[in-house]
């Protein structure tokens, strides 16, 4: 398959203006796989009414199908046609932080949705991106649309068009090109279906932040912790080919020349000479770490002869929760 290339970063104010864009929503409406950007990640997204749609995407990205996937809108009232809120605590949490990057996990209400978007669940995760070519897209298309991260299976997620490229090419219909993403790691997934709240799979917008606007939602105290509660939490994630490892004390370490590190920029003066990738600036600088994360596992990749890549460990910071949940499925608790 030819893949399709558009690059629409002239007509984010008015995406309706670019010259092709009836290709990308008859591409949609037809049931082809287009990946798109969010805020978070870029997405591979399809009509999630449609099972063919559905399933040409567990295909592309070698996704297991008993892995859910998030159902995206860009109008609340959209909702009301196959899922429930059953608490109103939800709604307020909505209010507070969508369009953004989070999804809620609500109870499934009926079969309007592919049974295959939620891996025969009777619940469904739902996100509002508020990334702009998203947004529009989503409102161009009228349609839900079902969209997982754009990389291949067990690989980091794509932060930027060339990720999604790299990847997918030639096993798409189409790549709609953006910009590089914000956020840099997928949404923060909360379960909504029984109260309190659970904390599915960490992301930008932390317990501490919901609890902010509703105090006591969040059920688990222990939220820090990465207990596998969604379905796909199960599966290896984030990882790049050469072995990675993580690094509690970057100053008592020493790199052989085959080696690579990942750390704050500060950090890695010590290391001229050798491979490194500035993670962030300073250890505190998190969302940074998170912009920057996927990137650097794909970069890694690229260069040749490394035998082991060092990651440097952001736990003791305050907020790093989502950071450290990614980093640990990449080094798979090593
Ligand atoms: O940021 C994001 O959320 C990105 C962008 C593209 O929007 N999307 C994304 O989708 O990460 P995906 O399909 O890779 O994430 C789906 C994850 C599943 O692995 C699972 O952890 C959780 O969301 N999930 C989805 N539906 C669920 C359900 N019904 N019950 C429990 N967990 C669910
Ligand atoms: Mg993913």
């Amino acid at each position: 398959m030819d893949t399709k290339l558009w690059d629409v970063r002239n007509y984010v104010d008015d995406l309706s203006t670019y010259p092709q864009v009836q290709d990308i929503i008859t591409g949609f409406r037809q049931n082809e796989i287009i990946a798109i950007p969010t805020e978070t990640v870029y997405g591979l997204a399809a009509n999630a009414k449609s099972r063919i749609a559905v399933n040409k995407i567990f295909k592309a990205k070698g996704r297991p199908q008993d892995n859910p996937l998030i159902v995206h809108i860009y109008d609340s009232a959209q909702i009301d046609d196959f899922a429930s809120i059953p608490y109103s605590e939800t709604h307020r949490l909505m209010d507070a932080f969508w369009p953004g990057p989070i999804s809620f996990i609500l109870p499934l209400k009926n079969d309007v949705l592919a049974e295959n978007v939620t891996a025969g669940l009777d619940s469904v995760a739902v996100r509002m991106p508020s990334e702009r070519i998203a947004r529009q897209l989503l409102a161009l298309t009228q349609l839900p649309l079902a969209a997982p991260s754009a990389n291949t299976s067990g690989k980091p997620s794509p932060t930027t068009a060339e990720h999604v490229k790299f990847d997918m090419d030639g096993k798409i219909y189409g790549i709609v090109q953006g910009f590089q993403v914000d956020v840099g790691i997928e949404s923060t997934v909360v379960d909504c279906t029984s109260y309190p709240f659970k904390i599915a799979r960490p992301g930008a917008i932390t317990a501490r932040d919901l609890e902010r606007i509703v105090p006591g939602c969040v059920g688990d105290a222990n939220y820090t912790s990465d207990k596998p509660i969604a379905p796909g939490m199960k599966y290896r994630h984030y990882a790049p080919d050469s072995p990675l490892e993580l690094v509690t004390d970057v100053s008592q370490l020493t790199l052989k020349s085959s080696e690579a590190l990942i750390a704050p920029l500060a950090e890695l003066t010590r290391f001229s000479g050798h491979i490194t990738y500035p993670l962030s600036n300073t250890y505190e600088d998190i969302s940074g770490a998170m912009h920057n994360l996927y990137g650097a596992l794909r970069e890694m990749d690229q260069q040749s002869g490394i035998t082991k890549i060092y990651i440097a460990d952001y736990t003791h910071i305050t907020g790093s929760e989502a950071l450290m949940n990614r980093i640990n499925k990449a080094t798979s608790g090593k």
